[in-house]
């Protein structure tokens, strides 16, 4: 079991903790006894979050922050650190999606999209992972997706910067090899949260598109992930359709993929 051992003075700071899979992860981790900071940017969801979790005995905190925004990230220690806690586990959750072709898209959309979903993960793990190797203990969750396995025509911003996130995830795993410190991306296939409506899905499309079997619950995707974490798993895939699609996505030609692809995406229709 890699989690490091959970304490008073420890937490787990877990981004997109308003809603969703972000909410699931925060919850299964005070399950096993972690104390949580919960972050993102509708503070009332974070507040209600946290009065309940705390009811059960373990400290849960409350951080507002807009994670495009790079001073804000850029104060998150300080603001952890002012309440006295040590981050042992960070879980980079936060995240979005643009919908529709590039030819169409708004470069300020796209922009925060690449903000959130790339580069504060790569922000936060390099302001809070240095002090987890020197503690020779620590866990990072870094949230990619299924889409990180294969380019996504109608939400190519979106594919590319999970791929990032696998890629990045992977390597800090491998640089990581003997710290005591673990890094598992966490890759769900579709999952039923705010996350479609956000993004501009028509619900019916999203399910015509992407087979029932495929779909998991924010509560399987969240035990995945912090199960895969413990076991010190590099990647994580929520749901055997989902394991077995990766297999598929990285085998297949691209050249062939890619076209079909593109022809049944709703962003696209
Ligand atoms: N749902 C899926 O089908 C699916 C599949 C694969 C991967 N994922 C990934 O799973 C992660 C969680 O998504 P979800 O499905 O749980 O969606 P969700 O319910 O829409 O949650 C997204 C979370 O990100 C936070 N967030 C967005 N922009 C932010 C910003 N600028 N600053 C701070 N927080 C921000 C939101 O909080 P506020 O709005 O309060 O700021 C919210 O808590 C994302 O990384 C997503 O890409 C989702």
């Amino acid at each position: 079991m890699t989690l490091p051992t959970p304490a008073a003075d420890r937490t787990a700071l877990v981004t997109g903790a308003s809603s969703g899979i972000g909410e699931q992860i925060a919850r299964e981790l005070v399950r096993r006894g972690h104390g949580v900071v919960l972050v993102a940017r509708r503070k009332e969801k974070l507040v209600a979050l946290a009065e309940e979790l705390s009811a059960s005995g373990v400290r849960a905190e409350v951080l507002a922050a807009d994670l495009s925004d790079r001073d804000a990230r850029a104060d998150l220690p300080n603001r952890v650190a002012d309440l006295g806690l040590t981050v042992d586990i960070l879980v980079n959750n936060a995240g979005l999606s643009t919908l529709g072709p590039i030819a169409t898209s708004d470069p300020d959309a796209e922009m925060n999209m690449i903000e959130v979903d790339v580069v504060a993960v790569a922000d936060l793990c390099s302001r809070f992972v240095p002090a987890m190797v020197e503690r020779k203990r620590g866990g990072v969750l870094n949230v990619a997706s299924t889409g990180a396995f294969q380019p996504l025509p109608g939400q190519a911003g979106y594919g590319a910067g999970k791929a990032f996130v696998l890629s990045y995830t992977r390597a800090l795993d491998g640089e990581l090899k003997g710290t005591g410190v673990h890094a598992t991306a966490l890759c769900p296939g579709p999952v039923d949260t705010g996350f479609g409506e956000a993004a501009g899905f028509d619900k019916a499309d999203a399910e015509a598109a992407l087979p029932a079997f495929m779909w998991e619950t924010a509560e399987a995707v969240a035990k995945c992930g912090v199960d895969g974490l413990d076991k010190g798993r590099p990647v994580a895939i929520p749901g055997p359709a989902n394991r077995v699609g990766a297999v598929f996505a990285q085998l297949a030609p691209k050249r062939l993929l890619v076209p079909i692809l593109a022809s049944r995406h709703p962003g696209l229709k």
